[in-house]
Order: structure tokens, then C-alpha cells, then sequence
């Protein structure tokens, strides 16, 4: 019978006897496992790269969000393994796909993750089983992409046999308030039973799922977020842009509008957008309204506005340096803080690749700190953490703040520098009508 299906599931569920794949075990992935493990569950977390597998299985965390302590007890009482073998799957009445989605060179979507992890799945795929994908994405991916890769290759049918949905992945690197505990799930079934036994799976190990009616609905919410910010990081990145003609300081401008207690949300400029989501995620659902005749204006628009801003930063780095009488070139630029955001370690995307790689360009001679990245490496130059701060501060012409950590004593370098091109107000009121500082 049907339904004997779906209430055996859920009755595993339930009483946690479960035990949940999780295919991806990354930033989203590893969390997720250990938040279900915590929960109870018996995790079994599946990635083709070895290292993250043999970490997992020494209790030993690679993201800063997850400690050594937190893992290391789950993974001592079996809670919690890896392995690099997808039969592992068949064992497995909970699936969670935390694989990458990102952009391919040309700015397209790069589904492949999403399509070699659904295959991998698919042979092992049985009766009884519940699968949840939590990749951002576009809204359509999970019945048009997953969905027949999944019940081509099992002849089982959805909604009967197997359950399928999509909940998207919100987690905020680096926030202790918000974690994938606390934050809430959204969840969409591709039909009602498979959102049905998708929001028990769920609620079992988090404090509270949102149902929605499809698994569209969970997709686009996800794309509504991130747009949503990265618009207004487009917006405000334009005032800064906007300001500096007019001579206003952006930053007491924008303190002053966060003033009203109703009707605005403050977003600060910078250097540009990073990450594996805000750049990206919007553009995938551009892509996909393109297919559909439709042009995502506003998402274009702010993808152009960010894109911009590394180079306007080279602009205010030549800026400062000619009020020094010094050219860009063979100029020593130091580029304090290179993560995408403050005090996380991930490189995706972030902004300092495209200015450091435009300030070399112009014959720059640039090195870089950051107490999160020991090295970053480029198509065309890599460069190592500089070991002695200070003793760089004192040395370069000047000092480039692309990430502000909170680790950072910004008045010693301000007092210990010759110039700073602050992109983030680190410095606050220090920096302002300050003669070596030029800020965005
Ligand atoms: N990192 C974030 O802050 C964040 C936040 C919200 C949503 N997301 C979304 O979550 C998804 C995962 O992102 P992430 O940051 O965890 O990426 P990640 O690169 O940290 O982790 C993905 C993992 O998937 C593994 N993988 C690659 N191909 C695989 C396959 N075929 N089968 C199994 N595993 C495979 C990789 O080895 C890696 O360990 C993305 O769609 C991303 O947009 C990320």
C-alpha cells in the first residue's frame, strides 16, 4: 500500500532509526550532518574528496563553524562517518544534497554537481526513501533536472515510492546567532506527500521548517533572498559610487537613513560581492528567465554595478597615491583581510582576487595579510600571507582594507601606515577627514 510506505518512513523518521546521507559534506553539508547527528541521527556523509572523508572519520572539522569538539564525540559514538562510496546510499532512508552549483566561466549555470551526485544516488535509490536537494539553484531544477535522473533509473514513482524536495541551504558563515539549527527551513515537496515526509525528516532535527506548496516555491524563496541582497548591495554600491562625485560621505549618509526606525534596511558598499551565493545564485535564475524570453533587468543591473567595484577601488588606491606624488606602478600595495567577509576563511568569489589582480596589472608589487588564508592562488600568480603585519604596515605605500576582521588592531595600522584605502569604514570616525586615508 502506498501510504504504508509513506507512514513507515515517517515512523523512522520519528523514532530517528533513520539513517541520513548527506551528499556534499562542505560549508552546508558538514553542518547539516552534524545538526542531524546532534539531533540523533545516525549521518553518513558521502564526498568524492577523500581529505574532507578522512578528516570526518579522525573527528577532526575543516570548517570554522563546526569545532573539533563538536565533531569529534559524534564521530566516537558512530553518530557521524564519511565515505567516498555512494552505495552507501542504499543503506540511507534520508538523502541531503549540499553539492556546489556555480557559475561556469562563460557566467551559465554549472549544473553538473547537481546532475554526477543525482546519478550517483539513482542505482541505490529504493522504496521508502525521502531526497532532498539543498543546492541553490534555479526554480525548476529539482523536478525537471533530479526527479528523472531519480525515477528513470529506479522505475519507482514519486510521491508513492519515494519523496523528493527541495529546502534551501540558508546558513551565514561565521554567525553564532543564526545557525542551521535556528534557522528556519523552508521546504517544497513535488507533491504533497513528498512535502509531507520532507517537513517530519526536517523538524526532527531543526527548530522550524516552513512549508511551502512545491518544491518551486522553496527554489524561488532562496532566489528571492539572495537577489534581494544582492540588489541592495548593487544600490548602495552605487551611492557610494554617486557620493564620491557629489563629495558626500557615503557612510554618515547611510548611518543617517538607518536612522528611521521603519521602511529601510541599512547595506553597506564595498569592495564587491563574494562568496558562493550573492554573486551567483541571482544569476542563475536570470539564465533561467532568459530561456523564457524574460530579461531580469535588475539583476543584471546590479551584477554590472558590483562588478565595477573592484576597479573603482584601483581607482581610489591611484587616488591616494597621487596625492603622495607616487604612481601605481612598482608601488608596494598591502591588501589587509582577503576572505570574501569578515572573520571566515572562504575565498569564493571575493572581491580581493579582482583587485589584487588589477592593481598587478597596473605593475603593483602586491602582497597581502589575512589570519583566515595562508595563500591565494589565481589562474596567473599565487601569493603566501605576508608572516610580519606590522613590519609590512610600516613598510608598503599603502594599505588596502577589502576585509575588515574583527581580529584587526586598525588603529595601531593606521598609525603605523603612510596611506589607507579603506573599502569597508574600518577606521569609522578615525578614517574621516583624515589626510592618509581615503575611504569608498
Ligand atoms: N557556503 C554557504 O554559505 C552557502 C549558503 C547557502 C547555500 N549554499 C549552497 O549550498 C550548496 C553547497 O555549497 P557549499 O558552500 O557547501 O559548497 P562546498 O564546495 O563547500 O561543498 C560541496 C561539497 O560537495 C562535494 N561534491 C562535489 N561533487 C560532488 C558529487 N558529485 N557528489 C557528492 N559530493 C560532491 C565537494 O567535494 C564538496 O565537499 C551550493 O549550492 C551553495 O550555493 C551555500
Amino acid at each position: 500500500m502506498d501510504t504504508d510506505i509513506k507512514n513507515n518512513l515517517i515512523g523512522k523518521l520519528t523514532e530517528k532509526s533513520a539513517l541520513v546521507a548527506v551528499i556534499g559534506i562542505g560549508y552546508v553539508g558538514l553542518p547539516l550532518a552534524v545538526t542531524f547527528a546532534e539531533a540523533g541521527f545516525r549521518v553518513i556523509g558521502i564526498d568524492p574528496d577523500q581529505r574532507k572523508v578522512a578528516a570526518v572519520n579522525r573527528g577532526e572539522s575543516y570548517i570554522l563553524d563546526i569545532t573539533n569538539e563538536q565533531l569529534a564525540p559524534l564521530v566516537k559514538n558512530g553518530l557521524v562517518t564519511a565515505t567516498s562510496d555512494f552505495s552507501a546510499v542504499k543503506d540511507a532512508q534520508a538523502v541531503s544534497i549540499c553539492v556546489p552549483t556555480p557559475l561556469r566561466k562563460t557566467g551559465d549555470p554549472d549544473l553538473s554537481f547537481i546532475v554526477s551526485a543525482t546519478e550517483s544516488i539513482a542505482p541505490y535509490l529504493h522504496t521508502g526513501m525521502v531526497v532532498v536537494l539543498e543546492s541553490s539553484t534555479y526554480p525548476g531544477t529539482t523536478r525537471e533536472l533530479v526527479l528523472p535522473r531519480l525515477s528513470e533509473a529506479s522505475h519507482l514513482t514519486v510521491g508513492k515510492d519515494f519523496f523528493l524536495a527541495f529546502s534551501p541551504e540558508r546558513v551565514d558563515p561565521g554567525r553564532k546567532d543564526f545557525t542551521t539549527y535556528n534557522t528556519p527551513k523552508v521546504i517544497g515537496g513535488i507533491t504533497p506527500a513528498c512535502s509531507e515526509v520532507a517537513n517530519v525528516f526536517y523538524s526532527m532535527a531543526l527548530a522550524k521548517v516552513v512549508p511551502v506548496t512545491s518544491a518551486e516555491v522553496a527554489e524561488m524563496a532562496k532566489l528571492l533572498e539572495n537577489t534581494f541582497r544582492m540588489i541592495n548591495i548593487g544600490l548602495v554600491n552605487e551611492m557610494a559610487m554617486m557620493c564620491d562625485r557629489l563629495g558626500v560621505d557615503v557612510w554618515e549618509v547611510i548611518d543617517a537613513a538607518a536612522t528611521k526606525p521603519f521602511g529601510f534596511m541599512k547595506f553597506t558598499p564595498g569592495p564587491g560581492l563574494g562568496g558562493h551565493c550573492i554573486p551567483i545564485d541571482p544569476l542563475y535564475l536570470s539564465w533561467k528567465l532568459r530561456s523564457l524570453n524574460y530579461t531580469a533587468r535588475f539583476i543584471e543591473l546590479a551584477s554590472e554595478i558590483n562588478t565595477q567595484m573592484p576597479r573603482f577601488v584601483v581607482g581610489k588606491v591611484q587616488d591616494g597615491l597621487n596625492s603622495f606624488k607616487k604612481p601605481l606602478k612598482d608601488s608596494r600595495i598591502l591588501i589587509l583581510g582577503v576572505a570574501y567577509k569578515p572573520d571566515i576563511d572562504d575565498m569564493r568569489e571575493s572581491p580581493a582576487l579582482d583587485v589584487i589582480h588589477l592593481l598587478k596589472g597596473k605593475g603593483a608589487d602586491v602582497v597581502y595579510h589575512d589570519p583566515f588564508v595562508p595563500s591565494i592562488t589565481h589562474d596567473e600568480w599565487s601569493l603566501k600571507c605576508v608572516p610580519d603585519l606590522m613590519a609590512e604596515v610600516k613598510n608598503v605605500d599603502a594599505v588596502v582594507i577589502i576585509t575588515n576582521h574583527k581580529t584587526y588592531d586598525y588603529m595601531a595600522i593606521l598609525a603605523a601606515s603612510k596611506l589607507i584605502i579603506d573599502t569597508r569604514n574600518a577606521l569609522g570616525a578615525a578614517g574621516r577627514d583624515n589626510p592618509k586615508v581615503v575611504r569608498l
